[in-house]
């Protein structure tokens, strides 16, 4: 019996309509478009910006997408994974909501967070199932609303993040597509570097910890952008001497979209050149789990079946990886 690989098979994606420019973060905190841009290659992000809406609206639409695109029935899905690291609340997940917000009452469902690195450890998570032949598909969406817990008084942060989310659907494949290969790692001890502390069981949200921002996002950019680079082109670089896969034979890095010098640096590590190295962080900054995902989707046209594209990310945690993945169509 030939053994079944787990291949991707559609893609969706929605991010908001409000655009937060450079030139409107000058107007709210001590920055400029020039460093903004000559920093980490963002020119604006979009920002979710009704209070009443969490991660499940733009993990809803994602989906809602992939499956009109697809034109599938979505009481067909036997699981969806919702990554995360901005749930809509504490308990009740935000994969249970949207599971039955787009119709798949006959699926399973569950949350995944690992920070920047959620969307690329949930392919694995997919991959498995597919692979273990116990489910015939699984619908993984990569969606984080940033700015609900982003300090727009912080310039260290506010520039970064925007608010996204992507789809994709995981199917198995008997020409042995998808899915090839994967190096994943955490270290907690870089978990002091990024972190939003408050609100969580080892650290109450008391009004003391709300007056002093405690419930935002706090990062250390020096540190974690060094952990970043070397990790994420170690990671890359593992990925392609095991499968003996060369700049020439690689056809499409997709890094996770944190900084344009550190996707650089990846790119540079494996000797790629710039046309092969997709980027869109401009548009949308850093949208944590959704960067994977909004990524194919805005390159699914140039796709072509059997491209080998490697994925890569790091984040918070600290959570990180690689994975060699075979395009299906
Ligand atoms: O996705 C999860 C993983 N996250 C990442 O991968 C992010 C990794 N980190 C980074 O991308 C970068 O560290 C940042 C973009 C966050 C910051 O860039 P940097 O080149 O590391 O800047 P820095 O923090 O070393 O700051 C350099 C200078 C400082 O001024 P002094 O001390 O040199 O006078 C900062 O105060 O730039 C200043 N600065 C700013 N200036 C204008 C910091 N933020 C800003 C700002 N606008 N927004």
């Amino acid at each position: 019996m030939n053994k079944i690989s787990a291949a991707i098979t559609a893609v969706g994606a929605y991010v908001p309509e409000y655009v937060l420019t450079n030139q409107i973060l000058e107007t709210m905190v001590d920055t400029n478009d020039e460093w903004i841009t000559s920093r980490t290659g963002i020119k604006e992000r979009r920002i979710l910006k009704d209070d009443g809406k969490g991660t499940s609206y733009l993990a809803i639409k994602a989906a809602q997408d992939l499956i009109n695109k697809k034109g599938i029935d979505p009481r067909n899905i036997e699981l969806v994974i919702v990554a995360t690291a901005t749930p809509d609340m504490k308990a009740a997940s935000t994969a249970s909501f949207t599971a039955s917000e787009i119709g798949a009452v006959n699926a399973f469902s569950f949350d995944m967070d690992a920070a920047c690195s959620s969307f690329l450890f949930g392919m694995s998570v997919a991959a498995s199932y597919i692979e273990s032949g116990r489910y015939k598909n699984v619908l993984l969406i990569g969606a984080d609303k940033m700015s609900s817990i982003i300090n727009y008084k912080d310039r260290a942060t506010c520039i970064i993040f925007g608010d996204g989310a992507g789809a994709v659907l995981f199917e198995g494949s008997n020409e042995g597509l998808g899915l090839q290969d994967e190096y994943l790692r955490s270290d907690g001890t870089g978990r002091e570097f990024l972190q939003a502390t408050y609100g969580g069981s080892s650290h109450k949200l008391t009004a003391e910890a709300l007056a002093d921002g405690g419930q935002y996002a706090f990062q250390e950019g020096r540190t974690v952008f060094k952990n970043a680079v070397f990790n994420m082109a170690d990671a890359a670089e593992r990925i392609l001497k095991r499968n003996n896969l060369t700049k020439e034979t690689v056809d499409w890095l997709a890094a996770h979209q944190a900084n344009k010098r550190i996707i650089d640096a990846t790119a540079n590590r494996i000797e790629l050149e710039p046309e092969k190295v997709m980027m869109n962080i401009e548009k949308y900054g850093n949208t944590t789990s959704a960067t994977l995902p909004l990524l194919i989707n805005d390159y699914e046209s140039q796709l072509k079946k059997g491209d080998n594209v490697i994925f890569a990310a790091f984040g918070g945690g600290f959570n990180w990886g690689a994975i060699y993945l075979k395009w299906a169509y």
